[in-house]
């Protein structure tokens, strides 16, 4: 092998402090993301540390690494161990984090029935499957659609010192108010036993580490949201539509209340927007296109992409096997593998950031 006597670890780290992060807008070696960086003649390893398991950008951080260390001279070799760790939120510290979570993601809407504990159920599986550790927190007062959506049928447990130990499937920890309370629970209770609940969740709960506890909300902006989304400590804030205009209207009434109580959103999710024919593959658009994309537009916060609405992501809904479980190589699935690596990104960015104050949503 030709050597060229005298790389050391400075050559190697001026190198990647040339690669910037687009998302996160500083450079790798600022950013702590090289670590452990071995020499030995020409050849060059280091681990390249991203921020999510599900980072959109892997392999083309992965790529610049490489080359940006290739070009010293005298490398001949150069070997990048790509892993990751999920920053803690640094988030609304006013208010007390959930013991062992690290990042909670609220998934709301305005409106019901457009789809949101869908997104919710397949948003944890996509995440977990890249390889983070994810939970799941049902706070829906209306019906047991998440552990419908899991598959899961089985009564909670508890630790010695009490505390509830969550129920698993697919790689997902999940605890569901539908567990606890009685199917005739009248309506108008609900909404002030969900607050108990949801009181006791935060503290009573074995999560163990989690990296991102995914919260499915009530439906709606009312009182009990209102209260569910001031209590919870929140990184941030998906929001659900479909493209018809009532749901859209919704969506809007979902982001001022996030941006009154200082939620970020990291944005909006267009869901059952075109019907692709499962026989022909063409594209028809039922509702008219595009209002989740000119909402998000208008009200200044990101537009995370669309969901088409297709049977079988509704046939996996009520069997218990959500579609990104039961077949993860499909085209539904990767539309929720994608939402699933920009709302990481987008939770690196809040994490990374030093000014916690959000900047989306102009009002409107
Ligand atoms: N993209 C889609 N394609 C086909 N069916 C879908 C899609 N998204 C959701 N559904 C189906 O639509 C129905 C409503 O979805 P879901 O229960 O997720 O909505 P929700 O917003 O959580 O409703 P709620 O307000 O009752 O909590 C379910 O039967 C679900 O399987
Ligand atoms: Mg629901």
């Amino acid at each position: 092998m030709k050597e060229k006597a005298g790389i050391n670890e400075t050559d190697v780290t001026n190198a990647l402090r040339k690669v910037m992060d687009p998302e996160l807008g500083k450079d790798l070696v600022t950013l702590n993301m090289i670590r452990d960086i071995r020499i030995d003649g020409g050849a060059v390893a280091f681990k390249l540390v991203l921020t999510t398991h599900a980072c959109p950008l892997k392999k083309e951080l992965e790529n610049s690494a490489r080359e940006a260390a290739a070009s010293i001279p005298g490398v001949t070799a150069v070997t990048v161990e790509t892993t990751a760790e999920v920053p803690k939120s640094r988030s609304l510290p006013r208010k007390e984090p959930i013991p062992g979570v690290k990042n909670t993601i609220a998934v709301a809407s305005g409106k019901g029935g457009v789809g949101k504990s869908t997104v919710a159920v397949n948003l944890a599986l996509a995440l977990a499957k890249k390889g983070s550790k994810v939970g799941l927190l049902d706070t829906d007062i209306y019906g047991p659609s998440i552990p419908i959506m899991m598959g899961i049928h089985r009564d909670l447990e508890a630790t010695e010192d009490k505390k509830l130990v969550p129920l698993e499937n697919y790689g997902v920890k999940l605890i569901s108010v539908g567990f606890m309370l009685d199917e005739e629970t009248p309506l108008i209770w609900r909404g002030p036993l969900v607050m108990q609940l949801v009181q006791q969740f935060l503290k009573g709960v074995e999560w163990g580490e989690l990296d991102y506890l995914v919260i499915d909300l009530p439906p709606g902006t009312g009182d009990a949201q209102l209260t569910l989304v001031q209590t919870i400590p929140l990184t941030g804030a998906v929001i659900v539509t479909t493209p018809q205009d009532v749901a859209l209207i919704d969506a809007r009434r979902a982001i001022k209340m996030f941006n009154e109580v200082h939620v970020p959103i990291i944005g909006i999710v267009e869901n059952m927007s075109a019907f692709v024919c499962p026989h022909c593959g063409t594209v028809t658009e039922i509702f008219s296109g595009g209002g989740g994309e000119k909402t998000s537009r208008r009200y200044g916060v990101p537009f995370l992409g669309t969901i088409p609405i297709v049977p079988e992501i509704r046939e996996c809904g009520d069997s218990g096997r959500p579609i990104v479980e039961a077949s993860p190589d499909g085209a539904e699935a990767q539309a929720f593998f994608t939402l699933a690596g920009k709302v990481a990104g987008t939770i690196s960015v809040l994490d990374m950031a030093e000014d916690k104050t959000p900047s989306a949503g102009a009002e409107g």
